[in-house]
C-alpha cells in the first residue's frame, strides 16, 4: 500500500500541497486529477522521493520513503517506474539504449543480458521491431511506450508514476496507452499514480481518483463517488 499521511509539499518558497492522506491500496491505480500548477507532478515527486515533505509522511509498503539513507533509496527507486511528462527519451540515444542507459550504467550485466532485457521490455509494450529507431523517428505513442518499457527496465516494478502519459495524443493512441497502463498493473501487479487531466483517460485507467484543488486534495474514492460528488469543482471538472 501507498499511504500519505497528512503530507505537505512544496519548494523553497511557497508550500504546494498541504495535509494530504491518500491511500493506494496493493495492485490499484490512483489517478490524480487538478488544474495546471495544481501540484500533481510534485505529488509523484514525493513518492520517487526526490522531494521530502515539510510535513507528514509517505509510506510505501510500509516504508516511510523519508526515513532511507541514500543507499535505501537508490534501490527503492530501482521499484519504481517513473514515466515523465512527454515521455523525456534521449534522442540523441537510439530505443535499445535508452532503455538499457540505466542497466549500462548500474549493474555490471553482460551486454547479452541487458540486450535481453530490452528485448523482453520491448517485446511487452509491443515494439521489438523499433530498437534501432531514435525517438524523434517514432510517433507520439510510440514514445510513450519506449518510456514505459524503460521506466521498467531495472526491475519489475513495485510502483508506476505516469506524468500526464497521454497529453499530445489522439484520442485513439491514448486509448491504446491507457490499455497498455492496464496490462502493466495487472502482469506486475503494481500500485500505479496516474496523472491526467483527461476524465476520458482518468476513468479507463483508474480504480480510484483525487482531486486537487487549491493544495488540497479535495475529494478522493471510486467513479461512483466522484460521479455523485456536489462539490462545485468536481461538478464543473466532470462537465467540461
Ligand atoms: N522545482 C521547483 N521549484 C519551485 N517551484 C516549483 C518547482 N516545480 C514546480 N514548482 C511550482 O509548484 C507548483 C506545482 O507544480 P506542479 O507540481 O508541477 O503542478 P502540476 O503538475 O499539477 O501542473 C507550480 O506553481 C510550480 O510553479
Ligand atoms: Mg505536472
Amino acid at each position: 500500500m501507498i499511504r500519505f499521511e497528512n503530507v505537505s509539499l512544496g519548494y523553497t518558497d511557497r508550500m504546494v500541497i498541504q495535509g494530504v492522506n491518500l491511500e493506494i491500496p496493493e495492485g490499484k491505480t490512483m489517478v490524480i486529477l487538478g488544474d495546471s500548477g495544481s501540484g500533481k507532478s510534485t505529488l509523484l515527486k514525493g513518492v520517487l522521493g526526490i522531494l521530502q515533505p515539510q510535513e507528514g509522511r509517505i509510506e510505501v509498503n510500509g516504508a516511510n520513503v523519508g526515513d532511507l539513507d541514500e543507499d535505501d533509496l537508490l534501490g527503492y527507486r530501482q521499484r519504481i517506474g517513473m514515466v515523465f511528462q512527454e515521455g523525456a527519451l534521449f534522442d540523441s540515444l537510439t530505443v535499445g539504449e535508452n532503455i538499457g542507459f540505466w542497466l549500462w550504467e548500474h549493474t555490471d550485466w553482460s551486454d547479452a543480458q541487458i540486450e535481453e532485457r530490452i528485448r523482453t521490455l520491448l517485446r511487452f509494450v509491443g515494439l521489438e521491431d523499433v530498437i534501432d529507431r531514435r525517438p524523434d523517428e517514432l510517433s507520439g505513442g510510440m514514445r510513450r511506450r519506449v518510456a514505459i518499457a524503460r521506466a521498467m527496465a531495472p526491475q519489475d516494478p513495485l510502483v508506476m508514476l505516469y506524468d500526464e502519459p497521454t497529453t499530445g495524443l489522439d484520442p485513439f493512441t491514448s486509448r491504446s496507452i491507457c490499455d497498455l497502463i492496464r496490462q502493466v498493473q495487472r502482469e506486475f501487479r503494481v500500485m500505479s499514480l496516474v496523472v491526467t487531466h483527461d476524465l476520458h483517460d482518468a476513468f479507463r485507467v483508474g480504480d480510484l481518483f483525487s482531486f486537487i484543488h487549491d493544495s488540497r486534495v479535495i475529494l478522493t474514492g471510486d467513479r461512483t463517488v466522484i460521479e455523485g460528488s456536489d462539490d462545485p469543482f468536481i461538478k464543473t471538472f466532470l462537465s467540461t
